[in-house]
């Protein structure tokens, strides 16, 4: 049975991150893609995700020796070989045959993070035995029994990095989902199995191949205990009220999680300065692909004044990054690693772990070549200096860094030296 409809000579056409979505757009039934490809309400956070790359264009040096390049980065005591993984997506399974243990092994492959999602189908144990760096991440249940319960199981899985996503309080409106039928669990209607069928390659390799080889795939991570199935005509899945969770659940996990802790989905520097004065050793700058609040502003547009407040303790960003000149921008704006979500899906959705590894494989040349023309060697060598900002707004941004990195590097990267400056407004400690 043919599982992949793309083949490793066909990928070659494949020329950037965007081609990925055109290929998935006729692969996946519609609902599937629906949900993959959506954000919430109006698209606006979608949008400006991408636009927001635009407020800067690169001021690159010349005459610079720039034949052995590096763009390979240490995070939490690990060497990764290029500046961006893969960010945790829900239901890689049902977009792609095994699609977390592909997206991982691509992962591995390349020496990049990739970050399991807690909203997956496999069991997270299943993916952390294959995992040479496992990085896992966690919605809060709403309970704190069932979150220690979690956090338990996530250790004894393996799993080395946590992360804790904050931006999902209540639930996005995504009316696209409605619109295309999409639903978790999924109901199975007339309308569903005619977008199955009229699908093959995907009915096929992924789902039928999955049901025959796992049985029906369940929601398995984000409790302690195995969730409900994916497709179901009455059962209701269980997602507990994170209405009322606040920065003291995150202080449960810091006392019960050893390792490195990252704290995803966060945009406000106040928000910023509680999370690193209660502990995280990471931050992921995102609005969740523009899939939570519609109008929630752009990643790149707050990530330099998060990184001074977060002083030593380092700071990711997903959120609209497709392009090697992308992740650039947002180093030079101070991130430490960006991660990219959606490509990362499609790519395992049309050619498994191939189509992944030839993602990244893209993602990275582009980021090879760019340092060259930048005249860089070294990833270190970003900072907003490398920056001419387009508009006032990125104006403001670039000389505020310029001003506040000056400042942080003179600071020793000492545990006793990291300074949260804004920690006497968050009114917490
Ligand atoms: C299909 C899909 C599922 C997602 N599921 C999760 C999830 O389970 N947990 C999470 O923290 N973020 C989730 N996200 C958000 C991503 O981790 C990431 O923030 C976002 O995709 C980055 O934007 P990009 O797709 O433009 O690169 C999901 C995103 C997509 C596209």
């Amino acid at each position: 049975m043919k599982s992949n409809p793309v083949t490793n000579r066909q990928l070659r056409s494949i020329l950037c991150l965007d081609d990925f979505e055109l290929k998935a757009r006729k692969f996946l039934p519609r609902p599937i893609f629906g949900y993959v490809a959506g954000a919430a309400e109006t698209n606006a956070s979608l949008a400006q995700n991408r636009a927001s790359f635009q407020d800067y264009s690169f001021l690159t040096t010349t005459m610079v020796d720039v034949s052995k390049r590096s763009q390979s980065v240490t995070l939490f005591g690990k060497v990764y070989a290029a500046p961006f993984g893969i960010a945790p997506m829900g239901l890689s399974a049902l977009m792609a045959y095994r699609g977390d243990l592909v997206l991982a092994r691509a992962a591995d492959r390349a020496r990049i993070p990739m970050i399991m999602s807690g909203t997956s189908l496999i069991r997270l144990e299943d993916v952390a035995r294959e995992s040479l760096s496992p990085w896992f991440q966690a919605y809060l249940p709403g309970e704190e029994a069932q979150i220690i319960a979690l956090i338990d199981r996530v250790r004894n899985a393996g799993f080395e990095t946590l992360v804790i996503t904050v931006d999902t309080p209540v639930q996005a409106n995504r009316e696209n989902n409605v619109r295309t039928g999409f639903s978790t669990p999924l109901r199975p209607t007339l309308r569903l199995a005619w977008d199955g069928i009229s699908h093959p390659s995907w009915l096929c390799g992924t789902f039928l191949r999955t049901l025959v080889k796992h049985g029906m795939p369940h929601f398995e991570n984000n409790y302690a205990t195995r969730g409900a199935p994916i497709l179901s005509p009455n059962v209701v899945r269980d997602i507990s009220d994170r209405g009322h969770l606040t920065w003291e659940h995150m202080r449960l996990i810091r006392r019960i999680w050893q390792g490195p802790l990252v704290i995803k989905g966060i945009l406000n520097k106040d928000d910023a300065a509680i999370a690193c004065n209660l502990g995280v050793d990471g931050i992921i700058v995102s609005n969740h692909g523009g899939r939570q609040l519609d109008g929630s502003v752009p990643p790149l547009r707050v990530l330099s004044e998060i990184v001074d407040t977060a002083g030593q303790v380092p700071v990711m960003l997903d959120s609209g990054v497709r392009r090697g000149t992308d992740a650039l921008k947002a180093l030079a704006l101070g991130a430490k690693m960006v991660f990219v979500g959606r490509p990362f899906g499609y790519a395992a959705a049309i050619a498994g772990e191939a189509g992944v590894s030839h993602a990244i494989k893209l993602l990275s040349d582009e980021i090879f070549r760019d340092m060259g023309m930048l005249g860089i060697h070294a990833l270190d060598q970003m900072h907003p200096g490398r920056l001419v900002p387009m508009n006032e707004l990125a104006a403001g941004i670039v000389n505020k860094a310029k001003a506040d990195r000056g400042a942080i590097n003179a600071v020793p990267n000492t545990n006793e030296s990291r300074t949260f400056r804004h920690l006497d407004k968050s009114g917490i400690r």
